[in-house]
């Protein structure tokens, strides 16, 4: 990805919110259903439990309040947005798409809205095309989400992938600032389709839609080569991260915040090492949330926020892996 040439405008981070459902499926648990012990998952992964909508619950219905509590804390009614756009892979439906139903039941009438499909990169993806909107002058405030239902995706008889996965989704909302003021300073994305198949969902899409067949045969749930995902997440999440420094000429004396995509605690320590970050400068959620796929990053920073670790001017690296393969960074300064 090359750089863009000067914005008009800064997209500004104004604000965050979050939900998440109410039922906790904790590491025991689990020990009920596959061949597993809490032990193994904890030492793993860093996960203690995450949280599970009930069958059958819409990404709306965690996208909503979500947006809604970050208007609300933003004082911004839901009138004033220009967009609206969900990072998922588990919207609502095939089609309309989730940031439809939401942009309609918070009744912001003049915004667009569409959903963002680029896997566990796509929070970041779609802050970065939220952020393009508003440095280019098309719109003034957008508002992004990231989340999924991974539960109605994954199979709990698969031990491999069950113990990984939880419900959630966040959202931050952009408004548009002076180019040399706070916001996001700059993005970088990559993609390598070459390892698609180390990390899918096979069916629902045309290349093998829903059947009972691929219902029998677990298609439609998620599948992954669990190390090598690893080791290509280890490597893109430094690579990237490290490049973001380069290109803006920072250290990591620039970095108050790392925010990575929460999806093994053992990824996220190498990430913050090869950054010469402390992991007091690590926002880590994975024990209570697991890897919300979407929902990682905004609900990291929802949880940061709430614990006073981000106000104005913090200075924040956001950072994900995910499937396809995608991958990508964001450096931004917080607030208005
Ligand atoms: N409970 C107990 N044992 C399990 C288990 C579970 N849930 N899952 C796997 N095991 C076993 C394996 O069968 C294997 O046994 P063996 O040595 O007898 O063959 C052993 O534990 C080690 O398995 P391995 O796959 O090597 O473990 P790992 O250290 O690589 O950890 C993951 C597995 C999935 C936690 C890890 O590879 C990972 O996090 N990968 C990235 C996944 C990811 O982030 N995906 C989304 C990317 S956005």
């Amino acid at each position: 990805m090359s750089s863009s040439p000067a914005p008009l405008f800064r997209a500004k981070c104004v604000a965050v919110g979050s939900a998440l459902p109410e039922k906790r499926l904790t590491n025991d648990d689990l020990e009920k259903m596959v061949e597993t012990n809490s032990d193994w998952i904890l030492s793993r992964t860093g996960i203690r439990e995450r949280r599970i909508a009930e069958p059958g619950t819409p990404l709306s219905d965690l996208a909503t309040p979500a947006a809604q509590q970050c208007l609300e804390r933003a004082g911004v009614d839901a009138s004033e947005l220009d967009g609206i756009i969900i990072a998922t892979i588990t919207g609502d439906y095939v089609m309309p798409t989730t940031a439809n139903v939401v942009q309609h039941k918070l009744g912001a009438h003049k915004a667009f809205a569409f959903d963002m499909l680029n896997a566990c990169n796509g929070f970041v993806a779609a802050i970065s095309t939220g952020a393009s909107f508003i440095e280019s002058g098309r719109a003034k405030k957008v508002l992004v989400l990231g989340g999924d239902i991974m539960s109605s995706i994954i199979d709990y008889t698969d031990r491999n992938t069950c113990i990984l996965f939880g419900d959630g989704c966040g959202a931050v909302l952009l408004e548009a600032g002076e180019p040399d003021g706070p916001g996001i300073i700059d993005f970088e994305l990559h993609s390598d389709g070459g390892n698609a198949d180390l990390l899918s969902v096979p069916s629902s899409g045309s290349a093998c839609p829903a059947s009972v067949e691929a219902i029998e045969n677990h298609l439609i749930y998620l599948t992954q080569s669990g190390k090598q995902v690893f080791s290509h997440a280890v490597r893109r999440m430094c690579e990237v991260a490290g490049s973001m420094l380069e290109r803006n000429n920072l250290n990591n004396d620039d970095i108050d915040l790392l925010v990575p995509h929460q999806a093994n605690q053992r990824i996220i320590e190498p990430v913050a090492r090869r950054l010469g970050l402390p992991m007091d400068k690590v926002v880590v959620n994975i024990d209570r949330v697991a890897n919300t796929t979407d929902g990682t990053i905004p609900l990291a920073i929802a949880d940061a926020f709430a614990d006073g670790q981000i106000a104005d001017g913090t200075r924040l690296m956001l950072v994900a892996f995910g499937g396809g393969f995608s991958w990508g960074a964001c450096y931004l300064t917080w607030g208005r």
